[in-house]
This record gives structure tokens, sequence and C-alpha cells, in this order.
């Protein structure tokens, strides 16, 4: 299995580049984003909770993701890997992760993380917002605070994998096509 895990600040480009990756590689791409608006969308019990949270901009639960990750990785048997998209986002994620590649004997390869600033994220976001029926990306107060959240609790988990030597900084400003190949330099680097 090859595992790697996509990176940046909301608006980086993950989802985007995800799904070229995912059909160039052969990757399950598991978005903890998607999964939680699934379940707003089915309006569940869980999906209900998290809503209320993603719309000040800030992180669901831990115990939430990492629970909605691990059934997700048990329920994909037979895949080439996994390509994680806004997971992990907090240092408790991150060990979590670990623990449960570990039982599969398939630790993460890379982590490759999209550097952008916080102009473009905010520009994006917000012209984004005016299509996309996200409510996280109506208005610039909450962009700002899911930027803050990144860097109050989640540029911590750069900092672990790079105890692991698994970080690869991708600029990613730029045309969805260059972006994209420099990630698929990175990735075949590293298989
Ligand atoms: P999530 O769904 O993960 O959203 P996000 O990280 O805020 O990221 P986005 O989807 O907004 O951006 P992206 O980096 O994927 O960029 P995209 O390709 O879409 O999380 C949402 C919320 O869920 C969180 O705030 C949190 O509450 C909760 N959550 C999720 N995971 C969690 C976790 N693990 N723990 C706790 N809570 C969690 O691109 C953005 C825009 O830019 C698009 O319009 C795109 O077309 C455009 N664009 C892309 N590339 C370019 C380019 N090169 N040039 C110009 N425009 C571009």
């Amino acid at each position: 299995m090859f595992n790697l895990i996509l990176f940046g600040p909301p608006g980086s480009g993950k989802g985007t580049q995800s799904e070229k990756l995912i059909q160039k590689y052969g990757l399950k791409h598991l978005s903890t984003g998607d999964l939680l608006r699934s379940e707003i969308t089915k309006q569940t019990a869980l999906g209900m909770e998290a809503k209320k949270v993603m719309d000040r901009g800030e992180l669901v639960p831990d115990e939430v993701v990492i629970d909605m990750i691990s059934s997700a990785i048990d329920q994909n048997h037979d895949v080439k890997g996994f390509l994680f998209d806004g997971f992990p986002r907090t240092a408790a994620q991150a060990e979590a992760l670990d623990k449960l590649l570990l039982l599969k004997n398939s630790p993460i390869a890379i982590m490759l993380a999209l550097e952008v600033s916080e102009e473009e994220l905010v520009k994006r976001l917000m012209k984004r917002g005016e299509t996309s029926g996200r409510s996280d990306d109506t208005n610039e107060s909450i962009i700002r605070a899911r930027i803050n959240e990144y860097h109050k609790k989640t540029t911590a988990v750069a900092d672990y994998y790079r105890l692991f030597d698994k970080v690869t900084l991708i600029k990613g400003e730029g045309s969805v096509d260059e972006i994209f190949n420099t990630l698929c330099e990175a990735i075949d680097a590293k298989m």
C-alpha cells in the first residue's frame, strides 16, 4: 500500500488536487470534510452536531473524526493505498492514524504540504462561496477563523511528520496542472 497525506490550509487546493491524484494513482480518497458534509446532508445526529462547529470555523472533536476514519479504513480492503485529505488535523489525530495504519503494516509514505498565502486562500474561498452553498465559505470572518484554527492546531501535524522526514513542501500557487505535476514528481520519487 502507498498512503499519502495531502496537507495544507483551507482553500490550498487539497480537494482539487486529490481528485486528480486518485485518478492517476488509483488511491482511495478519504476526506473528513466530505464525510462530515455527507452526515450533514443525511441529517444524522453526528452531522447536526458537527455542523454547529463547522459553521464557527472550528475543528470537530478528535474522537468524532478518528472514529469516522477508522471505519472508513476498515471498510476499504484491497485498496492500493489511501489519500488522506483534511486529516489528520491535530497531533492527536496524527498519532491515532499512525496506530491505525500500523495494524495494516502500512505507514504514511509521504505528506505533501501545499503552501499558499493567506490572502490567496481568502480570495479563493470567498469566490467559491458565491456558488458552493458551503455555509463555512459564506463570509470572510468564518474563513479567517478556519485559517486561524489551522495555525493554532493543525500546523503541529506537519511538525510531527517532519520528525520522521516525511514532509515535502509544495508551492500551491500557480495553475492546477502545474501544481499537480509538482505533486506527481514528489510522489514518483517516493514510490
Ligand atoms: P474541509 O472540508 O477539510 O475543508 P478545508 O480544509 O477548510 O478545505 P477546503 O475544502 O475549503 O479547501 P481545499 O484545501 O480542499 O481546497 P479546494 O481544492 O477545495 O473541512 C471543513 C470543516 O470540517 C473544517 O473547518 C472542520 O470544521 C471540519 N473538519 C474536517 N476535517 C476535520 C478534522 N480532521 N478534524 C476536525 N474537524 C474537521 O480549493 C478551494 C477553492 O480554490 C476552490 O474553489 C478551487 O476551485 C480553487 N482552487 C484550487 N486550486 C486552485 C489554484 N491552483 N488556483 C486558483 N484557484 C484554485
